[in-house]
């Protein structure tokens, strides 16, 4: 039995006729860079993570961008963030002329460590990024009261985290700002690259507009100097079909992610995720941590059974970052779960026989 690690195709097929209707009125429209189906899902997709507005851009990395350019962080600032992430959440940071400073995580969680936090705090830090990382969300409150004392701004990389809950309230509605991306094999992927911000702050909302679209609110009247960081309207209106089934998919996953859980929790050597008490995981990536991880996925590769490492180098140990001059033992949680992961094949339409069969495969592993 092949258990692919992911299966757009099996998620299409469910959706093909919705899918080409939607794709065949932006057509019959001609509304290909931004206009009325991007503003359509942008409506939508703000009533569901409850906040004022939404704004679609080019990708997750282009929302986490432009997010700190309307924050105003410029050269000279600080951010800080987690080592435990995807590159892009740092190179929004350094593509805006200011510098990410990281924070350890959470061993139990793998999101940031609050207790840490105000450690990496100086006169020069202006906003925090956590994390949410393969679906669950970073604990919000002490973040969140840190930010305040210290007058900081909070964006949430909610790239991983579509749906996902802290205390009932949404991914991307606690912050300043919540960034997410819709690459094809997020919780809601686009057909493309896209992805979008979140906001209560009008002023925000109103900067991002313009910063994505060349700086202008009026055509060729610029008044700051922007980027082409636009939402494509196939993406939006792709978007808006896949975000009525969103829920549902989420549920799929989390019913996947228990009966994973129940196969696995015993199996001496291997950690299952956990869920939080606060939190709502949409498990995105259902990553356990075994000893010896390059031998399993090897040997599970064999049986066709198809993993994922989420991530297996640090971001601070990436030549990309070699010049923070952060070495091996910075940051020791991250290390150790970074050399531990493997991300376990994990979508909505997984079958009862597929986890079953990677369960069975791994029990025989770990026990050699
Ligand atoms: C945590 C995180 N941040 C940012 C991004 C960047 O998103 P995109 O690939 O849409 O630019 C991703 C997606 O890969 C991600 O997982």
């Amino acid at each position: 039995m092949k258990v692919p690690y992911l299966d757009l195709k099996a998620q299409y097929e469910t959706i093909r006729g919705e899918i080409g209707d939607a794709i065949q009125q932006v057509l019959d429209r001609t509304a290909f860079a931004g206009g009325q189906f991007v503003a359509q899902f942008e409506k939508e997709f703000a009533a569901y993570c409850g906040t004022q507005s939404a704004v679609g851009v080019g990708s997750g990395t282009d929302a986490l961008w432009m997010a700190l350019l309307g924050l105003g962080i410029g050269p000279g600032d600080e951010v800080v963030t987690v080592p435990d992430t995807f590159i892009a959440t740092a190179e929004a940071i350094s593509w805006c002329g200011a510098k990410p400073v990281f924070v350890d995580v959470d061993p139990v969680t793998y999101n940031m460590d609050p207790s840490k936090l105000e450690a990496a705090i100086t006169p020069k830090t202006r906003a925090i990024i956590p994390v949410h990382l393969f679906g669950q969300m970073a604990d919000m409150d002490p973040i969140l009261e840190i930010a305040r004392k210290r007058k900081l701004f909070v964006i949430e990389d909610a790239s991983q985290a579509h749906g996902a809950e802290y205390k009932g309230r949404k991914a991307g509605a606690i912050g300043d700002a919540g960034c997410f991306s819709f690459y094809p094999g997020k919780n809601l992927g686009a057909y493309g690259e896209a992805g979008a911000v979140v906001t209560n702050n009008e002023e925000l909302d109103k900067k991002m507009r313009m910063l994505r679209d060349h700086g202008q609110a009026k055509k060729y009247y610029h008044s700051l100097i922007g980027w082409n960081a636009r939402m494509d309207g196939i993406q939006g209106a792709v978007l808006s079909v896949k975000l009525k089934h969103l829920d549902a998919w989420t549920e799929a996953r989390r019913k996947n992610a228990k009966r994973y859980d129940e196969l696995l929790r015993n199996v001496p050597g291997v950690n299952v995720p956990v869920e939080a008490p606060y939190a709502k995981h949409v498990y995105h990536i259902y990553a356990i941590r075994v000893a010896d991880r390059d031998r399993l996925i090897a040997a599970l590769a064999e049986k066709d059974i198809h993993c994922g490492i989420h991530y297996p180098i640090p971001l601070h140990l990436l030549d990309a970052y070699k010049a923070l001059g952060l070495g091996k033992g910075s940051f020791p949680v991250t290390e150790r779960v970074a050399s531990e992961f493997v991300s376990l094949p994990m979508f909505p339409e997984l079958t009862i026989d597929q986890i079953r069969f990677v369960a069975e495969g791994l029990n025989r592993l770990v026990a050699v």
